[in-house]
C-alpha cells in the first residue's frame, strides 16, 4: 500500500493519477476532508489529519511506501508514526532552498526534517523541487479583479516546475527500483520571470494583463499578513532579493528519472487558465 500525503494538493492530486494508471497496487490518499475528494478510480480515500495522532495511525496501517508532504504537520511525529507502522520507504518533499539558501529559515526546517528521514532508519528518497509554477495562482484574484498584478523582481527569471513533473518523478521513485538514498534537485526545463508568467497567461485569456513593479518593502508588507515576517523575507529572496547560480540553474533530473521532458510554464498555464478568468 502507498499512502499520499497531500492528497488534494498541487503534487498529490497528480501523483494519485499517475499511481491509478500505472499498476503501482493499492494507493490510499490522505484528506481532511474525505467528501470533498476526487480521487481516481481505485485510489482509497483516507481521512485524517497530521494534528490527529489516532488517525494518522489508521493511515498508516498496512502501508509500505510513504510520499510526504513536508512541513504541513509536525514531521517528526509522522516519520515516528511510519516507522512504527512498518512503512519500509519515504519519500519526501522537501525543497531545493536546502542546498541553495540553506541559511534560511524555512531551508534550516526542511534540512532538519531530511536528517530526521535519514536517522530514522527506513529507505528514504528526497525530492527537493524549486519554485512550482501553481505559485502563479497567488495571482489569480488580482487577474479576475482587476487585470493587473503588482510584483516584486518582476525580470528575475528562475526554473519554474510544472507540480505534475514532481508527481511524475514521485511516481517513479515510488515504483520502480534504484532510488532509495538518492537526493533529487528538481526544476523545469527553462527559466521564466514573472513579466514572462503574465504574459503568457495575458495570452491564454486573450487579453491585456498588466504588471506594476513593486519594492521590497511593498511585497514584504502584503506577503507577511499570510506567511508571517520571517517566511515573507525567505520568499522574497529566493524570488529575486538573493537568487544564487544554485537557485537559476535549469536540471534535467526530470528527464533523467522520467524519461520525459520536465512541461513549460505555458504548459502549465493552458491547463490551469480557468483561475484566472
Ligand atoms: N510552492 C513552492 O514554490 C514550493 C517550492 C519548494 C518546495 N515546496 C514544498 O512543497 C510542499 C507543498 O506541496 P503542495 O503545493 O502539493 O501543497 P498544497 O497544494 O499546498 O497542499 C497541501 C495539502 O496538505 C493537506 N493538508 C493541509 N493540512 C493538513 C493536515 N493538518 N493534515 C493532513 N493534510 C493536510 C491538504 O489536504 P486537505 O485540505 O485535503 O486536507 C493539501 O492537500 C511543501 O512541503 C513545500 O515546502 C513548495
Amino acid at each position: 500500500m502507498i499512502l499520499v500525503t497531500g492528497a488534494t494538493g498541487n503534487i498529490g492530486r497528480d501523483l494519485l493519477g499517475e499511481l491509478a494508471t500505472c499498476g503501482a497496487g493499492p494507493v490510499r490518499g490522505l484528506t481532511r476532508d474525505g467528501a470533498r475528494a476526487l480521487f481516481p478510480e481505485g485510489v482509497e480515500v483516507c481521512e485524517g489529519d497530521f494534528a490527529d495522532p489516532a488517525s494518522l495511525e489508521r493511515a498508516l496501517d498496512g502501508v509500505r511506501s510513504l510520499f510526504l508532504v513536508s512541513r504541513i504537520g509536525s514531521d517528526a511525529d509522522i516519520l515516528d508514526a511510519a516507522r512504527r507502522a512498518g512503512v519500509e520507504h519515504v519519500v519526501l518533499v522537501s525543497s531545493i532552498t536546502v542546498q541553495t539558501h540553506p541559511h534560511l529559515g524555512p531551508a534550516r526546517e526542511n534540512a532538519t526534517v531530511e536528517q530526521l528521514l535519514k536517522d530514522d532508519g527506513m529507505a528514504w528518497t528526497v525530492l527537493r523541487p524549486t519554485q512550482f509554477a501553481s505559485n502563479a495562482l497567488w495571482w489569480a484574484e488580482s487577474i479576475r479583479e482587476r487585470r493587473t498584478v503588482r510584483v516584486p523582481y518582476a525580470d528575475t527569471g528562475l526554473p519554474t516546475i510544472h507540480p505534475a513533473d514532481i508527481a511524475a518523478v514521485a511516481r517513479v521513485v515510488l515504483t520502480e527500483p534504484g532510488h532509495r538514498g538518492r537526493t533529487y534537485a528538481l526544476t523545469g526545463p527553462e527559466r521564466v520571470t514573472a513579466r514572462q508568467q503574465l504574459e503568457a497567461i495575458a495570452a491564454a485569456l486573450g487579453r491585456e494583463v498588466s504588471l506594476a513593479g513593486i519594492g521590497r518593502e511593498e511585497a514584504h508588507r502584503q506577503m507577511s499578513t499570510v506567511l508571517g515576517a520571517e517566511a515573507a523575507d525567505a520568499v522574497l529572496d529566493v524570488t529575486g532579493g538573493d537568487v544564487n547560480e544554485g537557485l537559476l540553474e535549469v536540471r534535467d533530473t526530470v528527464e533523467r528519472v522520467t524519461g520525459a521532458c520536465a512541461r513549460p510554464f505555458h504548459r502549465w498555464v493552458s491547463e490551469n487558465i480557468a483561475a484566472f478568468r
